[in-house]
């Protein structure tokens, strides 16, 4: 197996051959993972680093003198300095550990919205949000008494620019949106729309769930407030998300939870916090989520975003070009800017019986309405079928799954 640093070119058969997820048989057919925007499959190099850790280092952090509780200290904190290079955070301080991008989202609607959002306020989404974006905006608002704005989207999926622009107004006190819709494929480009955002003096969170294993991230370059994202989409475990803040933003904003190591002092009478990013860290966190996760993010910087992109990009095409060619298919997200996504509903049959008929061809696809009902209204459908592409995936794998879906019309028929 090629270490990942020693990837010259993009070689996609030697970046599969690190991912041993990806070699079996599934009802006697080699798989095809096309599921990626719901989670994606992990290195070696990951799994051999959670393991490492609870073989060798495994002790609670922060709170100990003896040498494994220091070794693990300094891995978990070692792990939030390849976070930051990895979104080009300014400082450490800025880098708050989550169970995933929902758990971030709430923190800022909670932590940040209680304190900031009032009766008449306004907080505006778009219309292409998934729930972890727009549920905890319901309950700020619920609370508060705030508007919920939603800033439409065409027919074809993109984010109407000039309708959002309306909606932002001097009571518009949170922008909250995605980077990259997983059930379009929309890129949104949210670094033009901070800078609108911010004119009207409204705080910027930026969802890069999606969009954070397929492209560089730059939080300075975005200029967002908050930007979050979840581990187990960039190759590395579940249960490991980010919240990224400005430092100042951060400081002025209270804890969410309380509880150990988020403390400076506690008597009965009352607490102080500790410093930044701790006092949004209440409890023993999940200690070898960010050590998984450092090793998912030296992983996918030994390949390099551009090759990954340029890969994934090439890929897209050709499965756009191959499905679009199927009659009786139609794609659901046809934005002219877009990234590793593909939705599709088929004539005449369910988008269930769609994902079982692939799943006895060996081809994994998410069916259902993907976390995302508002868009399905969008287009007056109830789910669809979405292939969503990695970088291990090949050319390969969309004529499989071509295949698999020429047998679904077969079946269904
Ligand atoms: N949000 C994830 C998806 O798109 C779970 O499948």
């Amino acid at each position: 197996m090629a270490a990942p640093g020693a990837l010259a070119t993009f070689d996609v058969a030697a970046i599969r051959s690190q991912f041993p997820a990806l070699d079996q048989l599934v009802h006697g057919k080699p798989l095809v993972y096309l599921d990626n925007a719901a989670t994606t499959q992990k290195p070696q190099v990951v799994i051999d680093a959670i393991r490492r850790y609870y073989e060798h280092d495994n002790a609670n952090i922060h709170r100990g003198v003896h040498a494994l509780s220091e070794r693990a200290s300094k891995m978990y904190e070692d792990a939030r300095e390849d976070v930051r290079a990895f979104i080009n955070a300014r400082s450490t301080t800025e880098v708050v550990f989550t169970r995933n991008t929902t758990e971030g989202i709430n923190i800022v609607a909670c932590a940040w919205g209680d304190e900031n959002v009032a009766a008449g306020d306004e907080i505006l989404i778009t219309a292409m949000e998934h729930h972890s974006n727009i549920v905890p905006w319901q309950q700020l608002c619920k609370r508060s008494g705030a508007i919920l704005k939603v800033a439409p989207i065409d027919d074809r999926g993109a984010l109407i620019v000039e309708a959002f622009e309306q909606l932002l107004g001097p009571r518009t006190k949170m922008v909250a949106m995605t980077q990259l819709s997983n059930a379009l494929g929309t890129v949104v480009p949210v670094a033009e729309l901070t800078t609108k955002a911010h004119a009207v003096g409204a705080t910027v969170l930026v969802d890069g769930s999606q969009a954070a294993y397929h492209f560089a991230t730059d939080v300075q370059a975005l200029n967002c407030d908050f930007f979050v994202f979840t581990g187990h989409k960039v190759y590395g475990p579940t249960g490991i998300g980010v919240l990224y803040g400005k430092e100042a933003i951060l400081e002025a904003t209270p804890p969410f939870m309380g509880g150990g190591d988020m403390i400076g002092s506690v008597t009965f009478e009352e607490s102080t916090w500790n410093v930044l990013p701790y006092k949004f860290e209440a409890g023993t966190p999940h200690i070898s989520g960010p050590i998984g996760l450092a090793a998912a993010i030296r992983f996918v910087r030994g390949i390099g975003f551009d090759s990954i992109h340029a890969h994934e990009s090439a890929l897209l095409a050709y499965a756009t070009e191959r499905i679009s060619a199927m009659p009786g298919v139609t794609i659901i997200g046809t934005a002219p800017v877009k990234a590793s996504v593909i939705s599709f509903v088929m004539d005449g049959i369910h988008p269930h019986d769609i994902g079982t008929i692939v799943d006895r061809e060996g081809v994994a696809v998410r069916t259902g309405h993907h976390c995302a009902q508002p868009v399905m209204d969008r287009f007056g459908i109830p789910a669809t079928a979405r292939a969503s592409l990695a970088m291990y995936n090949t050319t390969a794998d969309i004529d499989t799954l071509v295949r698999a879906l020429a047998r679904v019309q077969e079946v269904m028929g």
